[in-house]
């Protein structure tokens, strides 16, 4: 049996749990699901990513200390992953006890070894934050196209990568500040002493050829110490003997694997030195998305070996998400938390299986194309694999007092055929080529019907004297579906359940896929799985799309309504972020297609000209608009809506449906004006 010890990349605690990060904890879960299926001693660990500026940031905005908002985010993420059946063993946190002592030693054995020095660096600092700005927290124009607004890192316009400062007129993201230079202490991890060991490491099979092959080009470029410290105020673990200087997010990140894994050693009585310290008493596996590659196959192993420590036995990178063929981005409507698929009402599981049938061991990304899987659900899950139960179980239950033939018919092989291709299976499952595992077990299910189909039960049933053959055909068929559910089981785990349920069997093992299941009493059948409304997926997208219309005081003719609680606290800076301006509505048309929606095309003098969708349509008939001015937020990102891209808000008032009143700006306002 193997000891194995498993873990997806640890969320940030700033943002919500979505359909990319489930491409992971999915991935990761299914092959943890099948170590345990398989009989190995498996455990899944992972954390929030607690740590860092804009955590620090986020909190103060909310007008909370950082480690209530940690625990918010800690308790939300974890229900999402729950909601999607994701069976960690342990969840924890990177702000806790267990990783501050191990973050502590890891970097004081580093230390001890003469693996970091400190030097000084000059930084962008705004003096009234009194902070040190991280590149994403200065804008200014690119230095290279002078595209406005952008971040201190790599233009989004040219693609240009830079330093902050370089930046031409850059301010402080936070006030608005033009930032100053000022030269401070840093401690760096001295990477560039480890390029033999780490050449070793990548060599040892301990990442997928093409990540190696990337490797290659890092060693080849020449290893760059690494930056590990900032200075406060920073929401982070203070660096011993360093008062002010924080350990940067990064570097207790990956130890939080360790702190989780420590935490649930301590409740279990494990030793968690056999998982750590000694590299021959487990496997270490981590999964990960590939933009964090550099972290997990240079600092991360390096860090661990400098320090004593074991280093992973092997990372496993995986591509990224796409949906409907495109980024998954908010001003898109394509991001997609996993609360919106739940909200839904759409079934965990169904993701569960279109991501199996995508994931393979290459790094390739994935696209979660949204007409295709309610296909793939309905026609594989509901059309293949439940059918053969759905069509079968009846008849036991209703002709044979629901039990199975005592000796196992004759099936031409069938069953056999079954088993074997197990074989295949498991090889799949282990080397994560889920996709071809779920191929094969969709041509045993193809199989499994065509054998159903030409024995056609229904008419078995009608002539008494084939009594015999309807029993043997329905038993045969509910083997073959406790295989194909057997197989399923890591990816579908509450469908395997819920069959086992109605079959009254123990739980499944691999290995005991080849003793047919016969003299058996099986109980009624259970429904497993509906067809996947393709209006449930529609709207996942519509959500994601922002509401167009924004409601800020009650109506005139006043309804009885219930307050929406307030919604999170901004400080003024926020406020003020926001560019108010007046329009004049130059056109207004109905969206064909959408009837809650209008198409404005507004003035803003000379600011040029806007479209923009409002949900207003029966409140306003299109030809009473024109002419009339009104109050637009003009800086908000433009989004692409079903029907076109939108450039804007209109402001209106009410409780919405036909009682929505436009704002109107005082007299003597003209278009383009701000509004303060
Ligand atoms: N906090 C770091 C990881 C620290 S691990 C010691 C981080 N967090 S993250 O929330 O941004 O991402 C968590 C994981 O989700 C990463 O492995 C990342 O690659 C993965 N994904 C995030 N967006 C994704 C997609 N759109 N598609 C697939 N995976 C994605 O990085
Ligand atoms: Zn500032």
């Amino acid at each position: 049996m193997r000891r194995i010890l498993v873990t997806s990349a640890l969320p940030y605690a700033n943002g919500q749990i979505h359909l990319g990060h489930l491409v992971e904890t999915i991935q990761t879960d299914i092959w943890v699901r099948f170590q345990k299926l398989r009989g190995n001693e498996c455990h899944y660990f992972c954390a929030d990513d607690t740590h860092g500026t804009p955590v620090m940031i986020r909190a103060r905005n909310e007008g909370i200390p950082p480690e209530a908002l940690v625990e918010r985010m800690h308790r939300e993420h974890l229900a999402d992953f729950l909601g999607f059946h994701i069976a960690f063993d342990n969840y924890y946190s990177t702000n806790s006890l267990e990783n501050r002592i191990l973050s502590e030693e890891i970097y004081i054995k580093n230390r001890e070894n003469g693996h970091i020095r400190t030097s000084s660096v000059r930084q962008a600092y705004c003096e009234h934050d009194q902070m040190f700005l991280p590149d994403r927290f200065i804008r200014g124009a690119c230095p290279t196209c002078g595209a406005e607004g952008q971040y201190g890192d790599a233009c989004e316009a040219c693609s240009r990568t830079y330093a902050p400062l370089d930046l031409r007129d850059p301010v402080c993201a936070l006030c608005g500040a033009p930032p100053v230079e000022r030269e401070s202490e840093h401690f760096f991890f001295r990477l560039s002493e480890f390029e033999s060991f780490l050449k070793q490491w990548t060599h040892s099979g301990a990442v997928q050829t093409e990540m190696a092959n990337k490797l290659d080009e890092w060693f080849t470029a020449g290893l760059q110490d690494w930056d590990i410290s900032r200075d406060g105020p920073y929401f982070g673990f203070e660096i011993p003997d360093a008062p002010g200087k924080y350990f940067y997010v990064w570097l207790d990140a990956p130890v939080g694997y360790m702190a989780s894994c420590w935490e649930w050693c301590k409740r279990h009585g494990r030793d968690f030195d056999a998982f750590w310290r000694q590299a021959d008493q487990a496997e270490v596996y981590h999964f990960i998305g590939k933009d964090i590659l550099y972290f997990h196959t240079l600092f991360w192993p390096a860090m661990l070996h400098g320090a004593g420590f074991r280093a992973p036995t092997a990372v496993f990178t995986h591509g990224f998400l796409t949906v409907n063929g495109q980024k998954m981005s908010k001003s898109r409507g394509t991001f997609i938390t996993a609360r919106d698929y739940l909200d839904q009402g759409l079934d965990p599981e169904y993701l569960r299986y279109y991501y199996a049938g995508k994931l393979t061991p290459r790094v390739d990304d994935l696209d979660l194309n949204l007409e295709d899987f309610v296909l793939r659900v309905n026609s594989d899950l509901v059309g293949k694999v439940v059918n053969i139960a759905s069509r079968t179980a009846g008849f036991i239950n209703k002709r044979f007092f629901g039990r199975l033939t005592e000796a196992y018919p004759d099936d031409g092989g069938l069953h056999q055929r079954f088993v074997e291709a197990g074989v295949e299976i498991a090889d799949l499952y282990e080397t994560r080529d889920f996709a071809k595992a779920m191929r094969i077990i969709m041509t045993l299910a193809d199989q499994a019907n065509r054998f159903v189909e030409a024995q056609a039960p229904w008419n078995l049933a009608k002539d008494p004297a084939r009594a015999e053959e309807l029993h043997a055909t329905c038993t045969i068929a509910l083997n073959l579906f406790r295989l194909l559910m057997l197989y399923l089981q890591p990816v579908l785990p509450v469908m395997a359940e819920r069959s086992r349920e109605f079959l009254r069997i123990p739980p499944f093992a691999l290995e005991q896929a080849d003793t047919p299941l016969c003299g058996h009493t099986i109980g009624e059948f259970l429904h497993l799985a509906v067809r996947v409304d393709p209006k449930k997926t529609e709207s996942l997208l519509h959500q994601a799309a922002p509401p167009p219309v924004a409601v800020v005081v009650p109506s005139p003719s006043p309804a009885p309504f219930v307050a929406e609680p307030l919604a999170e606290t901004i400080d003024i800076e926020t406020f003020a972020r926001m560019d108010l301006r007046v329009a004049r509505i130059e056109s207004a048309e109905a969206v064909p297609g959408a009837d809650k929606l209008l198409r404005l095309t507004l003035d803003l003098g000379e600011l040029g000209k806007r479209t923009v969708f409002a949900g207003i349509r029966a409140a306003y008939a299109p030809e009473s608009l024109p002419g009339r001015l009104t109050v637009m937020v003009a800086n908000l990102q433009p989004r692409k809506m079903r029907f076109g891209v939108s450039e804007g808000m209109v402001l209106a008032a009410g409780p919405g449906g036909g009682d929505l009143f436009l704002l109107t700006p005082e007299s003597g306002a003209q278009p383009g004006m701000r509004i303060r």
